[in-house]
């Protein structure tokens, strides 16, 4: 799984941030970024589940 935040869309809202805060950091430009490129089976639901909860649907999931 490569997850990936389209910045374009996302509007800083922060639940990605507040429910998987291993992969998701909110930037000084108030946007999400990735910064575990690579995360583990362990976190895939919560993964998925930040995904879930984007209310612009910025978070692109890549299952590579
Ligand atoms: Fe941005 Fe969506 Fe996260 S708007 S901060 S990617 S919940």
């Amino acid at each position: 799984m490569r997850p990936e935040v389209d910045e374009s869309l996302c509007i800083g809202d922060g639940a990605c941030t507040d429910i998987c805060p291993e992969v998701f950091e909110m930037g000084d430009d108030n946007l999400a970024h990735v910064i575990n490129q690579n995360p583990g089976p362990e976190l895939y639901d919560k993964v998925q589940e930040a995904a879930d909860a984007c209310p612009v649907e910025a978070i692109i999931i890549h299952e590579e």
